[in-house]
């Protein structure tokens, strides 16, 4: 089952910015790529190094650590189904943001 976290104003981030956000335990990185906001663990699935401090190109994130590089909207390495980031989905109603996290 999933629920929904609503973000502040101020936690969501700007076009072309992206925030790290603490969230009932987890870490989150949120990212805003022309508009769209992307919600994903900030654990890499290789060696669980942060991926909010990354390098950003369009939709794709690179880990600081060993380069793997992710699609922020799927998760997955990109070309590959091999390795999967956590990502979360991202909801908008009107000015509320609201990031969809399973329940555990
Ligand atoms: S920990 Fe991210 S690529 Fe190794």
């Amino acid at each position: 089952m999933s629920r929904r976290i609503r973000l502040l104003p101020t936690q969501v981030p700007a076009r072309g910015a992206r925030v790290l956000l603490a969230c009932e335990g987890r870490s989150i990185a949120l990212f805003n790529v022309a508009d769209s906001l992307y919600a994903i663990a900030d654990s890499c699935p290789h060696q669980g190094a942060s991926l909010c401090g990354g390098r950003l190109e369009g939709r794709v994130i690179q880990c600081c650590a060993h380069g793997l590089r992710f699609d922020l909207a799927s998760g997955y390495l990109v070309n590959s189904t091999a390795l999967r980031v956590v990502s979360y989905p991202v909801e908008r109603e009107g000015d509320e943001v609201f990031i969809c996290v399973d329940s555990e």
